[in-house]
């Protein structure tokens, strides 16, 4: 996603160091035996832990919305990342994780809900049934990946705060913290990242928060502790490290559409048949293969999707 030739989504890959990443660690992702467990650990044990030693997950469910496809690697994963909080090219977030703080970690709720407040990350998720959700992720600079994803709906989430009778949409925003994210001290983007999410999109059953992937939490480069996936939709919605989320009654900002409107739209669902301004949207290259193969619509998705846009102009509403 490009503003300028160098300030994008498209930067090219670069070189990635080995240096470790800090990975913290969540008392509620370690099954409901281990959570009484870890609460008596002494105190150094739930502090960052280095990425050899990452965390897994206890119980997790396969999820019938997986796709069969084939993985693509750990490695690729959390090293070719897009996370400009952590620098512009893909292998930044990796070089500069430890500079997200993910300790403590709470969320605040507000706008058009009977439950605002700010929550600590474990009363956010207070009794998760973590799924794993195999999906496709489709970036905008026209590559993809599959990714076993840990997380939880949605939809459900959101419903304990109430939202009301006026909330036709919500917004997400990622922690702003220019002292330690190197990213945020360059106007690259307007900051603190933001999101937006139509109520319905937000409540559909493939709209997941994502605490984990491969089966251990979430590395800080891909966000953590807590980030966005929203399969069907190009990548930059599916923002990370979240802190704060607000209901609203029309359609919110969101950082992409602000920075270069012409070029991100609001909705942005994976559309072979609407080109970015500057390059084609019609294939990807599978992040680890050499041939390219055809996007399709709704990044595979519109059998389960594609009705909530029945009615609307894709190619104005892109
Ligand atoms: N969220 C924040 N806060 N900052 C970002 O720069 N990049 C987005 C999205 N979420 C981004 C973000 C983009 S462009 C993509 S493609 C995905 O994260 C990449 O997720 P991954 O690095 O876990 O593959």
């Amino acid at each position: 996603m490009l503003l300028k030739t160098t300030r994008a989504c498209d930067v090219r890959e670069s070189q990635v160091t080995d240096e470790s990443l800090y990975i913290a660690r969540r008392k509620f992702m370690q099954g409901t035996a281990a959570l009484a467990g870890a609460s008596m650990l002494p105190a150094s044990s739930l502090w960052p832990q280095p990425a050899g030693a990452a965390i897994s997950i206890g119980d997790v469910e396969k999820s019938v919305f997986s796709t069969a496809e084939e993985l693509n690697s750990f490695e690729d994963i959390t090293s070719y990342n897009n996370f400009y909080e952590l620098g512009l090219k893909k292998g930044d977030p990796k070089r500069n994780a430890d500079r997200l703080v993910t300790e403590p970690w709470s969320i605040r709720v507000e706008g058009e809900c009977d439950k605002p407040g700010d929550y600590d990350l474990e009363d956010f998720i207070p009794a998760p049934r973590l799924e794993e959700r195999i999906y496709r992720l489709r970036c905008v600079e026209a590559w993809s990946m599959v990714i076993p994803w840990v997380g939880v709906e949605l939809g459900p989430v959101l419903k304990r705060f109430e939202p009301t009778s006026k909330a036709k949409y919500v917004q997400f925003f990622t922690l702003y913290d220019p002292k330690n994210l190197p990213g945020q001290r360059r106007s690259v983007l307007d900051w603190p990242y933001r999101e937006g999410l139509r109520m319905d999109e937000a409540m559909h059953p493939l709209t997941i928060l994502a605490v984990g992937l491969y089966g251990k939490e979430l590395p800080n480069q891909n966000g953590a502790p807590l980030r966005l996936v929203v399969p069907w939709k190009y990548g930059f919605k599916s923002i990370k490290s979240i802190v704060r989320i607000r209901f609203t009654q029309s359609e919110p900002a969101t950082s992409w559409n602000q920075s270069a409107p012409r070029e991100y739209g609001f909705y942005s669902n994976v559309n072979p048949a609407v080109n970015h301004p500057r390059w084609s949207q019609k294939r990807e290259r599978r992040i680890g293969e050499i041939l390219k193969r055809k996007t399709l619509p709704f990044n595979g998705y519109a059998e389960q999707v594609a009705g909530l846009y029945a009615g609307m102009d894709l190619k104005k509403h892109f």
